[in-house]
């Protein structure tokens, strides 16, 4: 059994008095975390301290957005895994706005990878095709290759600290999901297939693989009601706290029911 795993997203979003508003709307509105679903709340690394001291001995999670691979040392501007260790459980790891934006390669996601685990964190590596691979029908082949990719080198132990958010960009922020079959298909052919070859049949099942891109209200129940999804990286949505806790509510209840 797979526990579903809700993460919000917040991108650069929410000042320090903004974080506290939104967490203290989300806890009101759904009270304590279900018991079935891992609720993470991924504020921007200037809110981790006090989104911690607001959720308090909860079981809410937190989550950090990226991390360098380095304990310490010259890299201006960097956050490491040991700065990381006291604030988060979590951390989002090879976003596709990170891919894009920040030059990030399977190479370095690889690397941030192996430094969150050994530092006791715990991964949500995101992959997913552009739209122009999407278009050309090279969907498994980019899905499969950043999948082996960003997790080579790992053991099956490792594995079990290691969330995969599958993100077909072209549905990232643009109200366009991915269907509850489709993205299904990627994740049982392009990312369990990856992991059963790697890590054997045993892991491939036990890992958990989000659905991230355009999650809403509307549409959980058609992703959580999919056997190989295990639940969504929320973006957009993870800022408005009746929308959160909505895909949150439907996910325990879905997941319940299937
Ligand atoms: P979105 O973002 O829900 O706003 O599409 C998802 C993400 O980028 O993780």
């Amino acid at each position: 059994m797979r526990t579903p795993i809700i993460a919000g997203n917040w991108k650069m979003n929410k000042t320090i008095a903004e974080t506290l508003e939104l967490v203290r709307e989300i806890r009101k509105l759904l009270g304590e975390a279900p018991a079935n679903v891992e609720v993470v709340l991924c504020p921007p690394f200037t809110s981790l301290w006090v989104a911690k001291n607001a959720l308090g001995r909860s079981r809410y999670s937190l989550g950090a957005q990226d991390v360098y691979w380095e304990p310490k040392g010259a890299f201006t501007g960097e956050i490491s895994p040991t700065m990381l260790q006291d604030l988060a459980t979590y951390v989002i790891i090879g976003h596709s706005e990170r891919r894009q934006y920040f030059s990030e390669t399977d190479e370095t996601v690889n690397r941030k990878v192996q430094a969150a685990l050994a530092h006791g964190l715990k991964p949500i590596m995101c992959v997913g095709e552009k739209l122009e691979e999407y278009e050309a029908g090279k969907t498994t082949e980019v899905v499969g290759r950043q999948t082996r990719g960003g997790l080579a080198g790992l053991t099956p132990e490792q594995m079990q600290n290691v969330v995969i958010a599958y993100e077909p960009v072209w549905a990232i922020g643009t109200g366009k999901a991915a269907t509850g079959t489709g993205a299904n298909a990627v994740v049982a052919q392009a990312v369990r297939g990856p992991l059963a070859e790697m890590f054997g049949a045993e892991v491939a099942q036990a890992t958990r693989v989000q659905y991230g891109g355009s999650v809403t209200p509307a549409n959980i129940a058609e992703f959580m009601a999919q056997p190989d999804l295990d639940g969504g990286l929320v973006g957009g949505a993870s800022l408005k706290a009746a929308d959160f806790v909505e895909i949150v509510r439907q996910t325990a209840t879905v997941k319940v029911q299937t």
